[in-house]
């Protein structure tokens, strides 16, 4: 007992509370004003704005039947001197009610003054995005005349009914006078048409024909049009040019063409305007019309059928000046219906605004490549976010349309606009230089000297690049709201990168743009799948991977360091990427993100620290792509389907692939310079040295240094070429290791032949120093040759490695045959001069270490080698370098 008594005590205080609250009992207020009991419906703007005004007293008033589609989070009440664009801009929130709730539907409520805030400082009363600086809807209070003409326009009518989801009929009926107003209101595309009408009662099936409809829409400038038309048949208009007569949905004039001067052309426009995608058309139709024929009539009290549809008009042409309906096809419900109405009863179905698109654009120009924009000042007629100036911005003759650019291609301006207004592209909706309104911007464009006037445009061309924001604004640097905005869609990547090339099987395109510390990168595949990855490295294992896919949350971008087979191995790095975009269009992946060429840690233990990018040398890029990706548990599934074959190094200064371009044909000529050294004339000159002893006099001396010197010499070109081409000299591989080992081996020979102690006599025993400088000559000279030879065999791989190219294991498998066939015939020789000498002394002499000149024997002249070796027969050791004695 005495606790619900207890609870209805709170129930009630809780009652009391809640509704003083609303009303706000605490403040006592006067109704001095001569505003008190002034009532009116909110003009519509923008967002659907619909409501009822009334002032309660000095400071409050009440609001109902208030519909309006959400817009930013600061929405307030606004009070201003006038509707003009700095009087009501320059206004003050009345009220601390914010109207953020997301949409609005019939709502009623009061709204409590601001203290300091009184009716006679009040002309307009609007409703006010403050971010936006956009009125939704206001009130004029008609207080001091400024703005005596009234509103005549009512978005509301007496009754509502909702013929379908995005259909809508108003209407108000007045019986005395004969007429009906008929409201359509219907969110559709600009170019579809609403009709509405009565069908024939006599009827009750195939509603259309005989059927009075009224057909409203859009001209393409925009203007609304409502018309009288009879449907004679289930078709579109025709005319019969033999006859003239018409069948169809024809306006009611076709049919009779006025002949007997009847008005047959009864429906009269009373109003009509599209916001945030929704069309309102209101007209006036007599109930009983003179017209008998075509047109039906209609009875205010009685149930009556009535037929609607949606559809696309079919524009004027030379023949008919009218817009024509076509087929509306569709379902039931959706483009067309029929219901039966009676049309003085009491309706409003409609609760809250139509689901609207905010952001339909009316007017768009599309920026290409070679048309210039030419950008004028006009008169404000139907600025796309009032209010605005009276003088607005024009592109190519549309007021303040979207511009619609694309990044990468130039947008050229063509400013004629005059020397007061000054262009500029701004991240600030409102623009007149937001600096000055405290606020922050980014300016992407244009200036204060981006201004011109007709007699002299100015030309200045904006690239929006792959940076810019989908959204950004034209606006005047001196004056807001002059512009609108500017939607910025991705080019072809093509047009954003500046370079581009295809990695292996063409199945992927690298594109890249190189800044002087970071650079740029996109990656597009050319099939469907579900991730696309890009690495750095000669293959899947050691190399950094950019892994981009999409899911319903979006695109994502991931990097990894993968140094393994297994999903084990990818190892997430944490790189400084910025502006990662990943996008799937069609199921075609594109990935985008930019990098520091340098990674801005020294951390050894961190992989990605050594993620770096120098763009002096090829960037051996690959790619993979698979069905799923995911940040989490990622499994055998994950791994790739698809790979590239191979690496394609990348040149970043130049923009090209090495593999694009081929084997390069300087290093085609280094390699051929080196097999023809290393290969062939070095190797003869040892070979010369050992086995053309007997030619008469030091013509194998002779030979042995053409061949030696002329071998030194193309090897340091085929070096110079090399580096040249290579544009520095990294002694990064093998190859380079032993090539360098080679040459300075090479180059020692001669030095050490300078250096060469003096001949034994003849008979005398070769001194030690000799025997030294000897050995040493012959081994550097030898061992030359092997590291030469592996050079060429690593260059071989090097180039398979580097460049891909194709013909690689052939050339090196013809290089294996040459050394083969060349160390056979060495052998051959060798087994020779063994057989000679066995069957001159009777036993071999081999000796390790010991096998100089003195094996040598002449197979084309063995008398020679013969005689030679009777007179040498002191010492094996005899070197016969004599000639250089001389
Ligand atoms: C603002 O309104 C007042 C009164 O209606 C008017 O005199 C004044 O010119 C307006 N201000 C501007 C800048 O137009
Ligand atoms: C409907 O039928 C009646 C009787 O046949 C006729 O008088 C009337 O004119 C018809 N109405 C129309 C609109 O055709
Ligand atoms: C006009 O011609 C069409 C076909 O040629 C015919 O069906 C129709 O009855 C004619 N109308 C008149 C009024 O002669
Ligand atoms: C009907 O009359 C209105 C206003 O008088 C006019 O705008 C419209 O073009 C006319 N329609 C036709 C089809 O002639
Ligand atoms: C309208 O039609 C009714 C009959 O349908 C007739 O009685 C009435 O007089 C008509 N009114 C006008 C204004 O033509
Ligand atoms: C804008 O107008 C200029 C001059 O009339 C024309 O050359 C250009 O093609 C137009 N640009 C676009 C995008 O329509
Ligand atoms: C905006 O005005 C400030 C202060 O006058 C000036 O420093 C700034 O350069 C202006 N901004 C632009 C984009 O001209
Ligand atoms: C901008 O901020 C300064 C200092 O805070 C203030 O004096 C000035 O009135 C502000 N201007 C505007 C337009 O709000
Ligand atoms: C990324 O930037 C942060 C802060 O500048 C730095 O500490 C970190 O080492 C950077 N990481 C890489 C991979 O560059």
């Amino acid at each position: 007992m005495y606790n619900s008594k207890y609870s209805l005590l709170i129930l009630l205080f809780l009652i009391n509370s809640i509704v003083s609250s609303n009303a706000d009992s605490g403040r006592k207020c006067s109704n001095t004003s001569s505003l008190v009991g002034f009532e009116s419906d909110f003009k519509m703007v923008r967002h659907q704005l619909r409501g009822h005004l009334k002032i309660l007293d000095d400071c409050s008033f009440h609001v109902t039947g208030f519909d309006m589609l959400s817009g930013s989070s600061d929405v307030v009440f606004w009070g201003a001197v006038s509707l003009n664009f700095s009087n009501i801009t320059g206004g003050f929130p009345i009220s601390d009610q914010r109207l953020n709730q997301s949409a609005y539907k019939n709502a009623s409520f009061s709204v409590q003054l601001l203290p300091n805030i009184s009716w006679d400082q009040i002309n307009v009363l609007s409703i006010w995005d403050v971010v936006n600086i956009s009125d939704f809807g206001h009130v004029t209070l008609h207080q001091n005349g400024s703005d005596s003409v009234p509103d005549s326009v009512r978005t509301v009518l007496d009754n509502c009914k909702n013929l379908s989801d995005h259909y809508r009929v108003r209407w108000s009926l007045n019986v005395e006078e004969n007429w009906i107003e008929i409201g359509l209101e219907a969110s559709t595309p600009a170019t579809n048409y609403m009709a509405f009408g009565w069908a024939n009662p006599n009827r009750t099936k195939d509603l259309m024909s005989g059927a009075d409809v009224t057909v409203a829409g859009f001209t393409e400038e925009g203007k609304p049009f409502a018309d009288d038309f009879f449907i004679t048949a289930y078709s579109e208009c025709k005319l019969n040019s033999k006859n003239s007569t018409a069948i169809g949905v024809c306006p009611d004039v076709v049919y009779e063409n006025s002949k007997n001067g009847i008005m047959v052309n009864n429906t009269r426009l009373v109003y009509g305007h599209r916001r945030d995608g929704v069309s309102l058309i209101i007209f006036r139709k007599p109930l009983n019309s003179t017209d008998e024929e075509y047109d039906l009539p209609v009875h205010p009290t009685e149930e009556m059928r009535v037929i609607w549809a949606l559809g696309l008009m079919k524009p004027p042409d030379e023949i008919r000046s009218y817009f024509l309906p076509r087929y509306h096809g569709g379902s039931e419900k959706v483009t067309h219906g029929h219901l039966v109405l009676n049309v003085s009863e009491k309706v409003d179905d409609c609760l809250g605004p139509l689901a609207a698109d905010d952001n339909e654009v009316l007017d768009l120009i599309v920026a290409s490549r070679d048309a210039p924009l030419v950008v004028t000042t006009g008169e404000a007629l139907n600025y796309p976010n009032p209010p605005s100036p009276t003088k607005v911005l024009y592109i190519n003759n549309t007021e303040a349309p979207v511009l619609r650019v694309e990044r990468g291609v130039p947008v050229k301006f063509s400013l004629q606009a005059g020397h007061d207004v000054a262009l500029y592209i701004t991240s600030d909706s409102l623009g007149g230089n937001a600096t000055l309104r405290n606020a922050t911007e980014t300016v992407y464009f244009g200036g204060p000297e981006a201004e011109g006037v007709v007699a002299s445009p100015h030309e200045l061309i904006w690239v929006p690049d792959r940076n810019t924001p989908d959204q950004v604004y034209y606006q005047s640097l001196y004056q807001q709201k002059m512009g609108w905005k500017v939607q910025v869609v991705d080019g072809d990547l093509s047009d954003m990168y500046n370079n581009s090339v295809l990695l292996d099987d063409q199945q992927v395109t690298f594109f890249w743009t190189l800044s002087e510390d970071s650079i740029t990168i996109a990656a597009r595949s050319v099939k469907k799948s579900g991730y696309l990855a890009i690495g750095f490295g000669s293959g899947m294992v050691n190399s950094y991977a950019y892994v981009g896919w999409t899911d319903d949350t979006g695109g994502h971008l991931n990097t990894y360091w993968i140094d393994g087979k297994h999903p084990s191995n990818l190892h997430s790095t944490n790189e400084n990427l910025t502006h990662v975009r990943c996008k799937s269009e069609n199921g075609i992946i594109t990935l985008e993100f930019e990098r520091p060429l340098t990674p801005s840690c020294n951390d050894s233990g961190k992989p990605e620290c050594k993620n770096i990018i120098d763009p002096t040398t090829p960037l051996k890029v690959i790619w993979a792509m698979g069905s799923k990706w995911t940040d989490k548990h990622l499994s055998e599934r994950n791994m790739h389907t698809v790979t590239s074959q191979r690496p394609v190094p990348v040149l970043l200064i130049q923009g090209s692939s090495e593999a694009q371009q081929g084997l390069q044909p300087v290093l085609a000529v280094h390699g051929f310079m080196m097999f023809l050294a290393w290969g062939i004339l070095l190797p003869g000159g040892i070979l010369a040295a050992r086995y053309l002893k007997h030619i008469k006099g030091d013509g194998w001396f002779r030979i042995h240094i053409y061949l030696q010197y002329s071998g030194l010499a193309i090897t340091l070109l085929g070096l110079l070429f090399a580096v040249a081409e290579l544009q520095g000299f990294y002694v990064s591989s093998l190859h380079v290791k032993f090539g360098i080992t080679a040459i300075i081996f090479a180059c020692v020979q001669p030095m050490n032949a300078y250096l060469r102690p003096e001949k034994p006599a003849h008979g005398e025993d070769a001194s030690s120093k000799r025997l030294m400088w000897e050995y040493f000559h012959v081994i550097t000279g030898r061992g030359a040759i092997v590291v030469g030879i592996a050079a060429l065999f690593t260059g071989i791989k090097h180039l398979g490695e580097r460049y891909g190219a194709e013909n690689v294991h052939e050339l090196g498998w013809a290089l294996v045959i040459w050394f083969l066939v060349a160390a056979s015939i060495v052998i051959y020789l060798e087994y020779h001069g063994r057989q000679q000498r066995g069957r001159l002394r009777g036993s071999s002499n081999w000796v390790l270490g010991n096998v100089e000149e003195e094996d040598s024997v002449d197979l084309l002249r063995p008398n020679q080698a013969l005689t030679q070796k009777g007179s040498d027969s002191s010492g094996v050791m005899e070197v016969q370098l004599e000639p250089l004695n001389r």
